[in-house]
């Protein structure tokens, strides 16, 4: 039978990989929602239906969420303000469970649990909390860190030839974002009804040492790690121009890999889609240009 299915965030680059995905598979009701539906034109081109989506905003959600069968509720990007994104989170959660719809995909990150060194990572600890209070079917996907993150930060050290680090031997099993969609897509178009975690990443995990070998060799740049503490690796960021508060948000992910807050590679985006995640090299060598002007 058709399901219908929402996804939230669609206008984001998560949402708009995962809708084309949906698209192409076919056989379901897309629904694309946004906070800014004008910005959906060429998903409803597509083939996708748009609605309003927005989780400050109740009455929106009401109406999106209306006959819906299946919701992926995207997280937001609204990481500024303490409490602010769980609160919008746990809106979405209460307004599937008003509409009646049946599953919740919620895209969570790596070891969320209180301890965390991530700032964060209470917003998703929370709404997994919430998405499995609301007695809805659900299947939470644990996000690793998007192989596309290294766009803020390597063509400094490609640049510099430096990469300072506070990770220490800690890994990382970074994955692609289209994988991620592809993920969540086989997530929300499934027809179970069991309630799962996955944990999202690709199938090594790498030191940052490890990285920059693997950076150095597709780029053909030098690059010395340099290994320094928490605190070594906020001053120098402040040093740099960086406030304070984003210094100590850039450097929670190096304290939190050397702490082994990153769950190691699993093979859950192969349980989900039968196919192989991309890997961090082969990223870097279709990406190159992006890195290497
Ligand atoms: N794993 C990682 O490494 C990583 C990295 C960055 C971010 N993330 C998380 O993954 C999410 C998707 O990643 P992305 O690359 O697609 O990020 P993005 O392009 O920055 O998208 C931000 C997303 O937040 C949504 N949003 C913001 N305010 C909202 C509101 N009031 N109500 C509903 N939705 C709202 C946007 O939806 P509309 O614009 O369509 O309303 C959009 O989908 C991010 O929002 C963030 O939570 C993960």
């Amino acid at each position: 039978m058709s399901q219908t299915l929402l996804v939230t965030g669609a206008a984001g680059k998560l949402g708009r990989l995962v809708v084309s995905e949906l698209i192409a598979k076919g056989g379901s009701t897309v629904i694309a929602g946004s906070r800014d539906p004008a910005k959906l034109a060429d998903l409803a081109e597509k083939g996708a239906r748009t609605a309003r989506v927005d989780f400050d905003d109740e009455a929106s959600l009401a109406a999106a969420f209306a006959g819906v069968d299946r919701v992926l509720v995207i997280s937001t990007d609204a990481v500024g303000e303490p409490g602010q994104r769980l609160a919008q989170h746990e809106k979405a959660v209460k307004a599937a469970v008003a509409a009646g719809v049946k599953h919740i995909v919620y895209t969570s990150m790596p070891k969320p649990e209180p301890g965390s060194a991530i700032v964060f990572a209470p917003d998703h600890y929370g709404t997994e909390q919430a998405v499995k209070a609301s007695g809805l079917a659900y299947t939470i996907l644990r996000v690793s860190w998007y192989q596309e993150n290294f766009l803020m930060s390597l063509p400094n050290v490609l640049a510099s030839g430096q990469w300072f680090t506070a990770a220490g031997q800690g890994k990382v099993s970074h994955i692609a974002r289209a994988d991620v969609a592809k993920a969540a897509a086989a997530a929300l178009a499934s027809a179970t009804s069991e309630s799962v975690t996955y944990n999202l990443t690709s199938e090594e995990a790498f030191t940052t040492d490890e990285i920059a070998k693997i950076a150095s060799d597709v780029f053909g740049k030098p690059i010395a790690v340099v290994h320094i503490s928490d605190e070594q690796l906020k001053a120098g960021l402040v040093q740099h121009g960086v406030p304070e508060a984003m210094a100590g948000f850039i450097a929670c992910f190096d304290t939190n890999t050397r702490l082994g807050g990153v769950t190691p590679p699993t093979g859950d985006f192969s349980k989900l889609t039968g196919q192989k995640p991309r890997s961090l090299k082969a990223y870097f060598e279709t990406h190159k240009s992006d890195y290497v002007k």
